[in-house]
């Protein structure tokens, strides 16, 4: 597997993702000819944009949320109080250029034969989830898709239209239920927010039934996706059916210094750390008290891959081919990549001496 590598890219087209442009836009991305294997993806990936703003070098990963072959390669940037990313997209127009990451993730849907589906998604994760629909209801034609999605009020909702379409396009395979929480429905089920009584709910109405999917996909807040896929679970829903991707965590800055703070105190310090990246070799010292091995890769001049640096993502997974680790956070790998000595170079910390980190490995 190639590590991911970032790529200039030009804006082709730029539109709000609700109604309003303050509220975030959708890019979409013209791809030359000789780059466009690289950029060929699954539904349910993204892509980590990365620019300088006000001589910061700042990166940030955003679902894709068009069709896997037959639509532009779009992302959907939902606009964040004081989100330096988001804020500065606002700014962008058609012909501008940004650094794009080939994409990654693996909240995924592989596109092909006959499947039920539940989407989950709250907010601005949609965008995997409207890519999933769209690649799904147009490619699986005897598939079915049932999706929830949780918003504020309906000029939060983002791409509406492009829903309304799908409705519209697929009414007899496309369940689409608005949840919201500040704006009243005719239907009082669906009033509120998406939670374990909702979920409850959904079922007593025989409108969803989460033992009948073949896969469950959760998109949104750490909250929401954990108190919902414990509900699911309660329902009768198939662990290993159930994806999830987090957008936030429920960590605070504040909270993940603490767990720095609180760390074991036998760490080594200044310790090698050999990094293997595209068959080369760099060994760096890192202060495991004081910094992850990104970090210090970083400091070092070092050109990693890293998208959102707080153990969500998983563009920085690598694999402990020596030595002792541990990890601050994980939120993207699984049980098994951890016990198959898969790690998180941005959540990474060494315990031992000559650690070494493969990114190569697959
Ligand atoms: S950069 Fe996202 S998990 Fe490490």
């Amino acid at each position: 597997m190639a590590a991911p590598t970032f790529n200039q890219l030009t804006i082709n087209s730029i539109r709000p993702v609700t109604g309003n442009t303050e509220d975030g836009v959708a890019l979409t991305f013209d791809v030359p000819e000789p780059l466009q294997a690289q950029y060929r993806f699954i539904p349910g990936q993204y892509l980590t944009l990365r620019a300088e703003i006000n001589g910061e070098d700042i990166r940030r990963s955003y679902s894709i949320c068009s069709h896997h072959t037959d639509e532009p390669l779009e992302v959907g940037i939902k606009c964040v109080e004081e989100g330096q990313f988001s804020n500065y997209a606002k700014t962008l127009k058609p012909g501008d250029q940004l650094q794009v990451m080939t994409p990654e993730g693996r909240f995924t849907a592989k596109i092909g034969g006959v499947n039920n589906y539940l989407l989950i998604a709250a907010g601005s994760g949609i965008t995997p989830c409207l890519s999933i629909a769209k690649s799904v209801l147009t490619d699986e034609p005897e598939s079915r898709i049932t999706l929830l999605y949780g918003n504020h009020n309906t000029d939060s909702i983002m791409f509406r239209k492009d829903l309304d379409n799908l409705k519209n396009q697929f009414t007899e395979r496309f369940m689409l239920a608005h949840i919201l929480t500040a704006e009243k429905q005719d239907a009082a089920i669906s009033n509120g927010r998406i939670d374990t009584e909702k979920l409850n709910q959904l079922s007593e109405h025989k409108l969803i039934d989460p033992t009948s999917y073949d896969a469950i996909y959760l998109c949104g807040p750490q909250a929401m996706t954990e108190q919902c896929t414990e509900a699911l679970l309660a329902l009768g829903a198939d662990k290993e059916r159930i994806h999830f991707e987090l957008f936030t965590t429920g960590k605070t800055q504040a909270a993940q210094q603490q767990t720095k703070k609180t760390r074991s105190k036998d760490k080594a310090t200044g310790t090698p750390v050999t990094l293997v990246l595209d068959g080369a070799e760099r060994t760096i010292q890192v202060d495991g008290d004081n910094e992850t091995v990104l970090a210090a890769a970083l400091k070092a001049g070092l050109d990693l891959p890293f998208s959102c640096a707080g153990g969500m993502c998983c563009t920085c997974r690598c694999k402990v081919a020596a030595g002792d680790t541990e990890m601050d956070l994980n939120f993207s790998l699984a049980d098994w990549e951890v016990e198959a000595g898969y790690t998180l170079a941005c959540q990474t910390r060494p315990k031992s001496n000559n650690v070494i980190l493969d990114f190569d490995a697959t």
